[in-house]
């Protein structure tokens, strides 16, 4: 049964986009759907992703970083994902618990096991039922990410709107980081393969969302004959 399905990704590699695509395409065939994010996905994320993201919080350590992302993710999942899911409503999720593990784990270095521990608390114990891994180089999202600030498109509700490049802390660091980032989701959609899709997002935006949506009528096909 697929009822959440979250994106993961890189910076830069396309997920709110592609989320916002399968969004409408579920809308059309009559699925009600509750698009959402981490962090900021309530009031209280939505100040957790401020105090997050904004570039002048480059001394935070890694455990308050760690903390926080959990604090939106407690949130998050007792106000809006866990009710919109007993709702009957699919929920799409832009980042959740796979975020934790390649930012802080592969990242950051933070013992993967004591994240995985975390993240069951954080979460109420809920895995997405589907996960699209939007993969591509580090350098190309890096500079899809610059592409879009300076043409003013990367803004919208987030922190990165108010800074001058636009860049968050995340985008700001160092290469290396990003690369364990990536090789980390990699890791995790290799030892699940049965929940992940890993989609190349080097393709043009409607080539991805073709992707995804076959994926996603796939699953839904073999989920009506299985009834
Ligand atoms: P976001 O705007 O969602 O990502 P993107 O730039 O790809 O659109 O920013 C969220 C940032 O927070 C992103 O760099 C990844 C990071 N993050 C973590 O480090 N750990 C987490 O658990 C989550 C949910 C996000």
């Amino acid at each position: 049964m697929i009822r959440f399905i979250s994106f993961e990704g890189g910076d830069g590699s396309g997920k709110t986009t592609q989320l916002k695509l399968l969004e409408s395409y579920l809308v059309s065939k009559g699925m009600a759907c509750c698009c959402t994010r981490e962090p900021g996905g309530t009031t209280l994320g939505r100040m957790l992703r401020k105090v997050l993201l904004e570039v002048d919080q480059k001394e935070i350590s890694s455990p308050a970083e760690l903390f926080l992302y959990l604090a939106d993710r407690a949130q998050h999942v007792q106000e809006v994902v866990s009710p919109a899911l007993e709702r009957g409503t699919m929920v799409l999720c832009d980042r959740f618990s796979d975020s934790t593990l390649a930012y802080q784990g592969f990242g950051r270095g933070i013992e993967l096991d004591l994240l995985r521990r975390l993240n069951r608390l954080a979460s109420c114990g809920l895995i997405p039922d589907l996960t699209f891994l939007l993969d591509c180089p580090v350098d190309v999202g890096l500079w899809r990410i610059r592409k879009q600030v300076t043409a003013g498109l990367r803004s919208g509700a987030s922190a990165k709107a108010e800074r001058p490049l636009g860049q968050d802390r995340f985008e700001q660091e160092e290469i290396e980081f990003h690369e364990r980032v990536r090789r980390g989701f990699l890791d995790l959609a290799r030892a699940e393969p049965d929940r992940f899709c890993v989609v190349d997002a080097l393709g043009s935006i409607e080539q991805v969302h073709k992707e995804i949506k076959r994926i996603v009528d796939e699953r839904l096909a073999a989920q009506h004959n299985a009834k």
